[in-house]
């Protein structure tokens, strides 16, 4: 192995590299945190002004961050980008979000970031690719651009691809207790991504090619749109049949062989599980195979909106009102985050108000207005919660099962509650209805 590379996993080895993250948002700010944590000096790209400001003041914006774990002596934020050309290791973490109403793929921000690269690209620079994407990606945008710099990846340029797994809210799994997958386009990429992704992971897992480490994500998350596809279609034939779905779950789950629990809700949300397998289906699809159960498990998860709105319909029509009041707790997309993307809470009460008869209010401990990206309501006002007022609303609706509801409460004043996550599911009482 030639001296250079040599002396840059010794540095490795030691911490004594600087990593550079592109993307601070609920990937890209924890893992900052983390590679400082362990000891690397880091700096932090953002585009978004507000954001570095913010970091810079230790103002922390994603929930499960506190502002005390911002204040890091070797964590530097900021917008600008030049500041890369001091880091060892570029670290992406952008969005890699669905083209407007489409399936397809929008890799502009990936795109655009690979180009700009180009200006402070040096040797034995190090790329990772995080973002979750399609298999071929980190190929496809960062080799050329190499490439062209004259560079020779995995003799003096490096190439990784190394998914995240995070699960936002999870405390029992950080960072640090997540194995990492790593692969990289040469051996020499693997084993630098190995040594990075070894000082802030407990266990790295080394797989084949880059292909293989972005697919592997992509199966990750298609198997969980499915999972929760058929616990929400069990849920509708459970409903049917009058049976209790989560009791059925329940029992199943005590097999201590294939089989893993995934539980019904409203839908599905989030930045991950109801746009990430399109990535695939896409993809696929110029390989000539169009995915069967990915399309499936999307329209099962994107029409609970509608059967809860018809459940909701059904319970209030013994009653000959001409307004009925509706308060929809909980509207981040999953319980115990501050999360609104996807959300199928924000759904219902979009089909909710085409209704007319329906006035809704919502509560969420965790947000208090809706953002600008589902500016598509009327009317929909904040209640400020207080539990011996829920009986001034005609029904109220469980979206989202943040632990920091009391349910009781919830139950002791409310008229009728509708149930969307069996948080009352072996509770014998008329008023509820699971939905
Ligand atoms: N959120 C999750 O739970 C999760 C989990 C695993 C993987 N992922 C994947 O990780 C990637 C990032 O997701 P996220 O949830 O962190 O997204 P995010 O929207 O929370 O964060 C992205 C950040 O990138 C910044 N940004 C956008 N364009 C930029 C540019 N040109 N230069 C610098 N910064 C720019 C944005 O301001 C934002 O802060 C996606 O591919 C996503 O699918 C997300």
């Amino acid at each position: 192995m030639k001296k250079k590379i040599l002396n840059l996993i010794s540095k490795i080895k030691n911490k004594n590299i600087t990593i550079g993250i592109v993307g601070l948002g609920y990937v890209g700010l924890p893992l900052a945190l983390r590679f400082s944590e362990v000891g690397f000096n880091v700096v932090g790209y953002d585009k978004d002004d507000k954001k570095i400001i913010k970091l810079k003041k230790y103002k922390s914006y994603i929930k499960s961050i506190s502002d005390q774990e911002l204040i890091k002596k070797n964590f530097i934020p900021t917008s600008n980008l030049k500041i890369l050309s001091k880091s060892d290791a570029i670290i992406i973490c952008l969005p890699t979000p669905l083209k407007k109403n489409s399936k397809v793929p929008d890799m502009t921000y990936i795109k655009n970031f690979a180009s700009s690269i180009k200006s402070f690209l040096r040797e034995n620079h190090i790329l990772i690719l995080e973002s979750t994407t399609y298999p071929g990606t980190t190929r496809e945008f960062f080799l050329p651009v190499l490439k062209n710099c004259g560079f020779i990846p995995g003799k003096n340029a490096f190439l990784i691809y190394s998914p995240e797994r995070e699960d936002p809210g999870n405390k029992k799994y950080r960072i640090k207790d997540i194995p990492k997958i790593v692969s990289g386009y040469s051996d020499n990429c693997k084993k630098i991504g190995n040594l990075i992704y070894g000082k802030v992971a407990k266990k790295t897992v080394e797989v084949k090619s880059l292909e293989h480490a972005e697919m592997v994500k992509l199966y990750e998350n298609i198997y969980r749109s499915i999972n929760i596809g058929l616990a929400n279609e069990m849920k509708i034939v459970c409903h049917k049949m009058g049976l209790n779905i989560y009791e059925v779950i329940k029992a199943a789950s005590t097999k201590p062989f294939g089989f893993s629990p995934f539980y019904p809700g409203p839908g599905y949300g989030g930045h991950c599980i109801p746009i990430d397998p399109f990535y695939l289906s896409w993809k696929s699809k110029q390989f000539g195979y169009s995915p069967k159960f990915i399309e499936l498990s999307a329209k099962i998860n994107n029409s609970m909106p509608t059967y809860i709105k018809k459940n909701i319909k059904k319970i209030l029509k013994k009653d000959k009102k001409k307004l009925f009041k509706i308060l929809i707790l909980g509207i981040a997309y999953k319980k115990n985050v501050d999360d609104l993307r996807e959300s199928p809470a924000v759904q219902l009460i979009n089909i909710l108000q085409k209704e007319n008869n329906f006035q809704i209010n919502f509560y969420d401990p965790f947000i208090k207005k809706i953002d600008s990206r589902n500016k598509k309501f009327k009317d929909i006002n904040y209640f400020n919660l207080k539990y011996n007022k829920l009986n001034k609303f005609d029904l109220v609706a469980i979206l989202t099962d943040h632990d920091k509801l009391d349910y009781k409460k919830i139950l002791k004043y409310s008229k009728i509650v509708v149930d969307c996550r069996g948080r009352f599911f072996n509770i014998k009482d008329k008023k509820v209805t699971q939905s």
